[in-house]
């Protein structure tokens, strides 16, 4: 494997390959490498070369203090990547926020002001322009993202049919622990008692799954479970029935829709999602 650490050297090492006719799948990544990663990694096609990055990206906070209380271990990260035959890893030394060119207007899809998009402001252009710098690097013919990210994957799947449209973008299941708390970097910053009840959000989301599909009122059962996670210390900030394709909200028809939910739980935001 090998690791390099300014744009200059990524850019020749992919040319390197490209020149040798490989394929390329692309795994962009903020470190704390878990489970869910490896999930990840193990989803590009075995016949292509797979190149990770490893990057906070500063563009996407729009909290100083959770850009920087970001856990960063990137020994342990590299030899997880080495253990998951990642050829080459790209761990930018620095803030490379002044390599990001991009245009003077950057026009997202609606979509991106929902969910997320309300409370984390300039989030997603953040998301955009460094997911954009690097597949602009890489021209990637996969890249792997995961469906905790909903939104997330929906705009990088949008950023891949207007710019990158050779890229296939390859969506990668929610991973769980054995009691189904989705899987994120964020967690290792909860103490022992919170993780314990973070299993409530996706117990919620399914129970409300059941009602909803037997006819119960969303907003009933909205009511209810941010009443219920509240008496466990967990703040709802939204739960939503909302279209897997527009995002845009739906309380009657279920066909195509998810249940999307952001929650703070010791002062740490976690987000989930279930198709129902
Ligand atoms: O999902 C993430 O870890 C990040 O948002 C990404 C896609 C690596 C961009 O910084």
């Amino acid at each position: 494997m090998q690791i390099v650490y300014n744009t200059e050297s990524f850019s020749d090492k992919i040319r390197e390959y490209k020149t040798r006719g490989n394929k390329i799948t692309l795994i962009p990544t903020m470190g704390n490498l878990h489970q869910g990663h490896r999930v990840l990694f193990s989803k590009a096609p075995n016949s292509s070369i797979k190149v990770a990055t490893i990057y906070v990206n500063p563009l996407q906070f729009n909290n100083i203090d959770d850009y920087q209380n970001y856990p960063k271990s990137l020994q342990t990260d590299l030899e997880v990547c080495r253990q998951n035959n990642i050829s080459l890893v790209y761990a930018p030394d620095g803030d490379v926020s002044d390599e990001i060119v991009t245009e003077k207007s950057i026009d997202l899809p609606k979509f991106t002001r929902y969910l997320c998009g309300k409370k984390r402001e300039g989030h997603f252009l953040g998301v955009f322009k460094v997911v954009k710098y690097l597949f602009s690097i890489v021209n990637p013919d996969f890249a792997c993202f995961g469906k905790k990210d909903y939104q997330q994957l929906l705009l990088i799947k949008y950023l891949a049919s207007t710019y990158f449209p050779k890229t296939n973008i390859i969506d990668v299941e929610t991973v769980r622990d054995s009691n189904n708390i989705a899987l994120s970097s964020r967690l290792t910053r909860l103490s022992k008692e919170s993780y314990g009840s973070t299993f409530r959000i996706y117990e919620t989301l399914q129970n409300m799954k059941q009602e909803l599909l037997k006819g119960t009122s969303f907003d009933k059962l909205k009511k209810e479970s941010i009443e219920y996670l509240k008496s466990n210390d967990i703040h709802v900030e939204y739960l939503d029935v909302r279209s897997l394709i527009t995002l845009e909200e739906e309380t009657d028809k279920l066909k195509s829709c998810g249940i999307f939910i952001a929650c703070h739980i010791d002062g740490v935001r976690l987000i989930d999602n279930i198709e129902i």
